[in-house]
C-alpha cells in the first residue's frame, strides 16, 4: 500500500500565565477540525499544540505565586494539558518550551545563523511590553499599542538576528507563493509591514532569567517568540525533522494578532538557516465579548467548561465554527449559543436522526431496509440526486471544480450546506409521509424506499459533519448499527447507496435533547461566575506572612508551601486500587510516550495506555505487577482507548515515571489496595 500524504498543522503555542477562554479554544477547535477532516481524506495528519513557558511575565507570576518558575509552569500545562484531554483537542504532540528536546532545537537554529552570518552582538533600549513579549514603538510612560497595558523602559546587552538582510527574499516569497498568507487583509497588512523596510530584530535577552540559555554568552536567553516559534520545529524532530518527514508545516493556524510573528519572523529565521518554509500562514479572527476582544487583562472572558457541562463539547464546536466566518472576528453570546443549540442540532440534526432511527425501529423490525431493485440507481432516488453537488461543495471535486468549503477553512459555509441537507430529507418525508405509509400494508416496498433512502441520507450526513461534531456523530454512527468508527470512513469517497440493507441499528436514544433556553444561560453564567472567583491553581503560600520578603529564585525555592487540603477516609475509598499483571505491552505508531498494555486485573483484561515508553521496554515488562486504578472512566489516549491507570512515582526534574509494584510479596492478582 503506498504511503499515506502527511500533513502537518499547528495551534499557536499558549501562554502559561493564564487558563484556556474560549478564545483559545477556537484556536484549538479550528485546528482538530482540520486534523479530523485530513484523516478522513487519507492523510497521516500530526497536529501540534503546547504551552509558551518562558518569559518575563512567567517570571513575575511564578514570583507573585511565592514558587520556582519550573513547578509554576509545571502545573500551569498540566491544566492546558487536562483541558484540552477534557475537551477531546489534545493533539498528537504536546510540546512545552521547557522540553529539553525544544531548548535543543532553539540553541541548534541559533548556532546555524550565527555560523552562516546572521547574528551580531549589540545594545538595545526602548519600551518593553512584557505582555506581548516585543518591544513596543512608543515613549517612555506610554502604553502597548496592541494591547493597551502599560510598558517599560529596558536597556540591554543583546544578540541582534539580521532581519533586514530577508527584506527582499520574503517579498520574493510572497510573491511566489500567493497563498502564503491567509486570509488576503492579513496578507496585504504583511506586505505592507515588510515593504516598509525591516530593522533587526534582538533575539536574545538579558534583562530576564528564565528563558533557553544561549551556550556560552550567558547570562544571555533567547528572546521568546524566537523560542516559542522554534516549537513548531522541535515538535516534530528538531534538528533531525527529515527523519520524521513532517517538516515543513502545511499550516500554521494563529490568531491575526500574532500574524508579524509568523509571517515575517519565523520564515525569515527558517531561511537564516535554510529550512524549507511552511507551506500556510492562516490568520483567524477574534472572538468578541460586547465588541472587545476576549481576553483575561479585560476581564470579559468566557471559559468552556461551563458551556461543556451544560450543552456539550460538541455545542461549542459547532457554534463557534457556524457563527464566524473563518477570518473575520465573531461574537459570542450565550442567548445565541442556546438559540443554535436548540434550532439546529436538538431540532435540526438531533431530530432527524431520532426520527428516521424510530421508524425503522417501529416499521422495519429494527434493521435497515431493503429499497426496491433500481431503485438506488434511478431517478426514482430524488434526495440521491439532491445531494450529489453539495457533497462537492463541501468536500471538493475536480472533476466539477469545486474546491470545497472545507478545503477551504469555510467551516460555516461546509456547515450551511450540511443542514441544507438535513432540511431536504425533512421536506422529503413530509411530502412523502411514511407514518401514514405505514398504515397501508400495500405500500411495503415505497416505506422500505423512503426509509432507506432517509437513512442513507443520515448516513451520509453524520460523515460529513464529523470533524466538526465528533462525539454527537459517532452516538448516531452506532445508532446506524455500524460498528467500524465515523473518523474510518473516507468523506472524500462518499457514494450514494453504501449502507448495507438488513443491517441491525442500534438503540435509538435522543443525541441532542432540547433545553429550556433561559435555564441553560443562567446555569452557564452562574457556572462561569463560579469559575472567575476560583483562585489560580498555583497560589501563593498560604503561611507566608504577609510581611515575609519577596520570595524569589532560590529564596522561593525554600518558602513554606501552602499546606495541601486533607480528604477524608471516605475520599480515599473512592479510589479503586488493585493489583494487574501485564499481559502484554506494545508502544503505539505516532505517540513516542505512550505503551498500549493488556493488564489482568483479576475480574478480566483491561487495555490501559500508560505515559512510560521513554523509560521501559515494552519486552521487559510483560509478567510483571503493577498498582491499578480500576474505577477511573474510560479515555481516549492518541485514539487509543484506555481503561484504567498505572500508579508510578514521578522523579527528578523531568519526572521520570517508576512503576510502584510489589517486589518482595507473591501478591494475588486483583487484591484490592488501601
Ligand atoms: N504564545 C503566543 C503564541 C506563540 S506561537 C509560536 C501567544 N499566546 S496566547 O495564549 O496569547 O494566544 C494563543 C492564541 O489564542 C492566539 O492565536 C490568539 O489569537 C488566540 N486567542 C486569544 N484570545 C482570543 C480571542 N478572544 N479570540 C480568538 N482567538 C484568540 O500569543
Amino acid at each position: 500500500m503506498p504511503d499515506k500524504p502527511k500533513y502537518y498543522l499547528t495551534t499557536p503555542i499558549y501562554y502559561t500565565n493564564g487558563l484556556p477562554h474560549i478564545g483559545h479554544t477556537y484556536s484549538t477547535i479550528v485546528c482538530d477540525t482540520i486534523r479530523r477532516y485530513k484523516r478522513m481524506r487519507g492523510y497521516d495528519v500530526v497536529m501540534t499544540t503546547g504551552t509558551d513557558e518562558h518569559g518575563v511575565n512567567v517570571e513575575r507570576s511564578a514570583k507573585k505565586a511565592g514558587v520556582p518558575e519550573s513547578e509554576f509552569v509545571a502545573k500551569m500545562a498540566a491544566e492546558w494539558r487536562a483541558l484540552w484531554d477534557e475537551l477531546g483537542v489534545q493533539g498528537d504532540e504536546f510540546i512545552r518550551t521547557t522540553d529539553l528536546k525544544h531548548a535543543h532545537t532553539v540553541q541548534w537554529l541559533f548556532k546555524q545563523f550565527r555560523d552562516n552570518g546572521f547574528v551580531y552582538p549589540g545594545h538595545y533600549t526602548g519600551q518593553y511590553c512584557i505582555y506581548d513579549n516585543a518591544y513596543v514603538d512608543v515613549k517612555p510612560g506610554e502604553n502597548c499599542p496592541d494591547c493597551g497595558r502599560p510598558t517599560e523602559t529596558v536597556t540591554e546587552a543583546n544578540f541582534y538576528f539580521k532581519l533586514s538582510a530577508f527584506q527582499k527574499p520574503l517579498l520574493d516569497w510572497y510573491a511566489k507563493h500567493p497563498d502564503f498568507i491567509q486570509p488576503e487583509a492579513r496578507r496585504n497588512e504583511v506586505l505592507s509591514f515588510v515593504e516598509g523596510g525591516l530593522r533587526d530584530l534582538s533575539i536574545t535577552r538579558t534583562s530576564i532569567r528564565w528563558g533557553i540559555p544561549v551556550p556560552g554568552e550567558e547570562p544571555h536567553v533567547f528572546y521568546v517568540w524566537f523560542d516559542a516559534l522554534t516549537a513548531y520545529l522541535s515538535a516534530v524532530g528538531g534538528p533531525q525533522y527529515e527523519k520524521t518527514g513532517f517538516w515543513p508545516a502545511d499550516v500554521h493556524l494563529v490568531g491575526k494578532e500574532i500574524i508579524r510573528f509568523h509571517a515575517v519572523y519565523w520564515p525569515a529565521f527558517l531561511m537564516a538557516a535554510g529550512l524549507p518554509l511552511p507551506k500556510q500562514i492562516w490568520a483567524h479572527g477574534w472572538l468578541l465579548m460586547d465588541s472587545a476582544k476576549m481576553s483575561k487583562s479585560l476581564g470579559n472572558v468566557v471559559r468552556p467548561r461551563p458551556i461543556v457541562h451544560v450543552l456539550g463539547m460538541d455545542a461549542l464546536r459547532y457554534y463557534l465554527l457556524r457563527e464566524t466566518v473563518f477570518g473575520q472576528d465573531g461574537n459570542f453570546s450565550y442567548d445565541a449559543l442556546v438559540q443554535r443549540y436548540n434550532s439546529d442540532l436538538a431540532n435540526g440534526l438531533g431530530n432527524l436522526a431520532s426520527r428516521v432511527l424510530t421508524m425503522i425501529e417501529q416499521n422495519c423490525g429494527g434493521q435497515i431496509p431493503e429499497p426496491a431493485p433500481g431503485h438506488l440507481d434511478s431517478a426514482a432516488s430524488v434526495l440521491r440526486g439532491m445531494f450529489r453537488p453539495t457533497i462537492w461543495m463541501i468536500v471538493g471535486n475536480a472533476a466539477t471544480n469545486d474546491t470545497g468549503h472545507y478545503n477551504e477553512l469555510q467551516f460555516s459555509l461546509a456547515l450551511q450546506d450540511i443542514w441544507r441537507l438535513i432540511s431536504h430529507v425533512d421536506s422529503y418525508l413530509v411530502r412523502e409521509k411514511p407514518w401514514a405509509l405505514a398504515k397501508d400494508n400495500t405500500k411495503a416496498q415505497d416505506l422500505a424506499n423512503i426509509l432507506y433512502d432517509a437513512a442513507e441520507a443520515l448516513r451520509i450526513i453524520t460523515i460529513l459533519a464529523h470533524p466538526v461534531l465528533p462525539s454527537t456523530t459517532e452516538q448516531i454512527w452506532k445508532q446506524l448499527g455500524q460498528f467500524s468508527s465515523v473518523e474510518s470512513q473516507r468523506i472524500d469517497q462518499l457514494d450514494w447507496g453504501q449502507l448495507k440493507s438488513g443491517t441491525r441499528i442500534g438503540m435509538v436514544r435522543a443525541i441532542f435533547p432540547r433545553i429550556e433556553h433561559q435555564e441553560a444561560v443562567e446555569r452557564m453564567e452562574a457556572m462561569e461566575k463560579e469559575a472567575q472567583k476560583q483562585p489560580s491553581p498555583v497560589t501563593a503560600p498560604a503561611a507566608t506572612p504577609a510581611s515575609a520578603p519577596a520570595a524569589g529564585g532560590a529564596a522561593a525555592a525554600a518558602a513554606p508551601q501552602a499546606a495541601p487540603e486533607k480528604i477524608g477516609i471516605e475520599d480515599f475509598a473512592k479510589v479503586e486500587m488493585r493489583v494487574g499483571q501485564i499481559k502484554t505491552a506494545e508502544r503505539i505508531v505516532g505517540a513516542d510516550k505512550l505503551l498500549k498494555l493488556t493488564v489482568d486485573i483479576g475480574t478480566e483484561i483491561r487495555q490501559i495506555c500508560a505515559g512510560i515508553a521513554q523509560y521501559y521496554e515494552p519486552e521487559k515488562l510483560i509478567g510483571r505487577k503493577v498498582a491499578v486504578v480500576v474505577n477511573l472512566a474510560p479515555r481516549k489516549l492518541r485514539g487509543v482507548e484506555s481503561n484504567g491507570m498505572i500508579i508510578a512515582a514521578t522523579v527528578g526534574p523531568e519526572g521520570r515515571p517508576v512503576l510502584a509494584g510489589f517486589p518482595d510479596e507473591d501478591v494475588e492478582i486483583g487484591a484490592r489496595l488501601k
